[in-house]
């Protein structure tokens, strides 16, 4: 990781700073984007290159994989919605932000996912150590977000910055954590006709 100066004080406090695990408690069996910016999310998969080995972080019952990849494995808060999800080959279920690491071997994947869920990580910086840890050299790390959350479990750093911003603070999280290529942020739908889509996404060096 490298030595940047510190967040500021308060940036990974949120309003509800309870255990996740009671938040997740319930299956939410619903999608946090429109249809739009579903599909452009499994449009940049297939542009990056998803086919292999894919660790879909903060995932749910869908994946919006554009196919099937070799294998996924898919990793969140609640075993119903991880259950249901059709593509998965393999389900975790821990929290992040108790424990940061991942429980999977160096080199594992191919590409590390995260959609719609970045901003409820309080240590977003190890986790994305981690990430770069789990990743194949030439990998990469995507992660795309919206303009919806749950408010109550967004970090207050998050609520503080506009959509530009966000994609800026993902790069940084990449680029503290180490181990990643320069990351790309890309604005990829306007939010005119719909849902905004931002990604950004980093290979893994080396
Ligand atoms: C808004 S949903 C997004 C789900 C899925 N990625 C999608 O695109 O529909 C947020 C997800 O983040 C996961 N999550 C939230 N906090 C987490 C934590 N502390 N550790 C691991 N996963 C977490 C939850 O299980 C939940 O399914």
């Amino acid at each position: 990781m490298r030595d940047d100066p510190p967040f500021p004080t308060g940036f990974f406090d949120r309003a509800d700073p309870g255990d996740d695990a009671g938040f997740y408690a319930a299956p939410r069996l619903v999608t946090h984007l429109d249809d739009g910016a579903i599909a452009a999310v499994g449009a940049l998969y297939a542009e990056l290159g998803t086919g292999g080995d894919v660790l879909d972080l903060m995932s749910s019952w869908v994946s919006h994989l554009p196919t099937r990849p070799r294998h996924l494995s898919v990793l969140g808060m609640n075993a119903g919605e991880l259950a249901a999800n059709p593509m998965a080959d393999e389900v975790v279920v821990t929290d992040l932000n108790a424990d940061p690491s991942l429980p999977f071997p160096d080199a594992r994947f191919d590409a590390v996912l995260n959609c719609v869920s970045v901003d409820y990580l309080v240590r977003p910086v190890e986790v994305y150590a981690e990430v770069a840890r789990v990743l194949r050299p030439g990998g990469v790390s995507v992660c795309t977000f919206s303009n919806r959350c749950f408010p109550t479990k967004a970090i207050r750093g998050w609520l503080a910055i506009d959509d530009a911003a966000h994609g800026q603070l993902v790069a940084t999280y990449h680029r503290r954590a180490g181990g990643f290529d320069e990351p790309v942020v890309e604005q990829r739908l306007s939010g005119v006709r719909g849902d905004p889509l931002w990604a950004v996404w980093a290979r893994r060096s080396g």
